[in-house]
């Protein structure tokens, strides 16, 4: 399945027929702290101790979250069985997908395990909602340069495209039921911050997170037609060459120690899929996105301050081709950046970039905002109220 396919289908189907013109509107201000109707609720904190065995490490969160994820994974099963009427899929998923969890690479095996006997969610259920993200997440990241050389990261946490548009609330079925889910992790060792991260509840894999005072990493997912997601067949049908696009995120912001290595590590490790990583350093200069194919680094695109790049922004599109044109976000969100300009970026003005139509859509969960000097990760659960695109 390819994302320009299915945006045009969907377009053509009707949902878009909602929202004809497509609908943009003026950079937004103000909006930091986050309050009014874009804003649906913050994000609770919680630690996972990384000196307990991994089927332990989960436990508290899930027991908190439990009944958003039974919820949730009720919502894709009913998915499924709308799909594929006769159940077989879901009857795939529970019978066969247990058995990939042995082949995944450790802690995360152990962890998906531990996952799936705290939330009672039977184990292939488990093994579905984790490889889900590397499929369906679409998003906005940027990392900008303040002009005293701090580094700011942000993004907009975009899923669910295409997983039941619901006509009477124009919203997106699985997007509403990831909200609740959406929680804060401090990974520690021996009681010290490790790194920090805004995940899903229940998934092991990284999409957004701090390394304090070292690097800020996001990934985006880059649809492509040669890489799609062979690689992830591939693993199921036993042909294991590649890395797990967000096991690596997450293997680098535990025990990668500066922006130079999370870099080389990045651009350099086999991966399943093709991707977008984009890094932020502690010094000037230090911010990047890191275009992926499944084998190679495709290009990496850096700040760089004498050509006047001092931010980069990454959507789902390769930087260097136009954004398909029923789904720019790209150019309205540096029409924003540009017009904050250099000297009033910040944890405030980025928010506001990352607030505006359709940078802000009906699939985007969460914002994350970041400071890697401070140290600080902010999170913020979003709404977009009509009218606002659907993507
Ligand atoms: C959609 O609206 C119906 C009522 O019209 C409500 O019961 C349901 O919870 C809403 N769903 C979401 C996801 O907001
Ligand atoms: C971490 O702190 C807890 C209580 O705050 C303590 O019981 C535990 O021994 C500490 N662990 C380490 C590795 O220091
Ligand atoms: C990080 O490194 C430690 C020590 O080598 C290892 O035990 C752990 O599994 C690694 N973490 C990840 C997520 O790969
Ligand atoms: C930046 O990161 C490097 C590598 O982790 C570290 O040695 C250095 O102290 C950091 N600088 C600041 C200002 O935090
Ligand atoms: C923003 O500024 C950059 C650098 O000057 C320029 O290349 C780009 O076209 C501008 N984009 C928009 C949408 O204004
Ligand atoms: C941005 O910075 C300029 C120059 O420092 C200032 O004049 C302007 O008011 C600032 N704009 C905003 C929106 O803060």
């Amino acid at each position: 399945m390819d994302r320009f396919c299915c945006i045009l289908l969907v377009s053509l189907s009707g949902v878009s027929t909602q929202f004809v013109p497509p609908y943009t509107e003026e950079c937004q201000t103000g909006m930091y702290p986050p309050k009014g109707p874009t804003f649906k609720g913050s994000v609770t904190w919680y630690t996972i101790d990384l000196d307990l065995p991994p089927s332990e490490r989960w436990k508290l969160i899930i027991t908190d979250k439990k009944a958003e994820l039974v919820t949730l994974i009720q919502a894709i099963r009913d998915l499924a069985n709308a799909f594929v009427p006769s159940g077989k899929l879901i009857d795939l998923v529970d019978k066969d997908l247990p058995l990939i969890v042995n082949t995944l690479p450790y802690p995360f095996n152990e962890e998906i395990k531990g996952i799936a006997t705290a939330s009672g969610v039977p184990l292939g259920e488990v093994v579905l909602f984790n490889i889900f993200y590397e499929v369906f997440t679409v998003c906005t990241s940027l990392v900008a340069e303040d002009s005293n050389g701090n580094l700011i990261h942000g993004r907009n946490m975009d899923f669910g495209l295409f997983m039941g548009w619901d006509m009477k609330n124009r919203s997106w079925l699985i997007t509403e039921k990831l909200k609740p889910l959406v929680v804060n992790i401090d990974f520690q060792r021996g009681n010290k911050t490790v790194f920090k991260s805004t995940n899903f509840a229940g998934y092991v894999g990284m999409l957004t997170g701090i390394k304090p005072h070292a690097f800020t990493l996001t990934m985006n997912e880059r649809f492509s037609l040669d890489g799609g997601y062979i690689g992830i067949v591939e693993w199921i049908l036993g042909h294991r060459d590649g890395m797990w696009m967000s096991f690596l995120t997450r293997s680098v912001l535990e025990n990668a120690t500066s922006y130079e290595e999370a870099k080389r590590l990045l651009a350099q490790t086999k991966l399943l899929a093709p991707a977008y990583f984009i890094l932020g350093g502690n010094q000037t200069g230090q911010g990047c996105v890191i275009t992926r194919s499944r084998v190679l680094s495709l290009d990496i695109w850096e700040i760089e301050l004498k050509l006047g790049r001092w931010y980069v922004l990454e959507t789902n599109y390769d930087h260097w081709k136009e954004p398909l044109f029923l789904d720019n976000r790209r150019t309205p969100a540096m029409k924003c950046m540009n017009q904050t300009m250099q000297a009033n970026i910040s944890l405030k003005t980025v928010y506001d970039v990352l607030s505006t139509k359709p940078v802000l859509n009906k699939l985007t969960t969460y914002t994350t905002l970041m400071d890697v000097n401070e140290g600080k990760l902010e999170s913020y659960i979003r709404d977009c109220p009509n009218p606002c695109m659907p993507w």
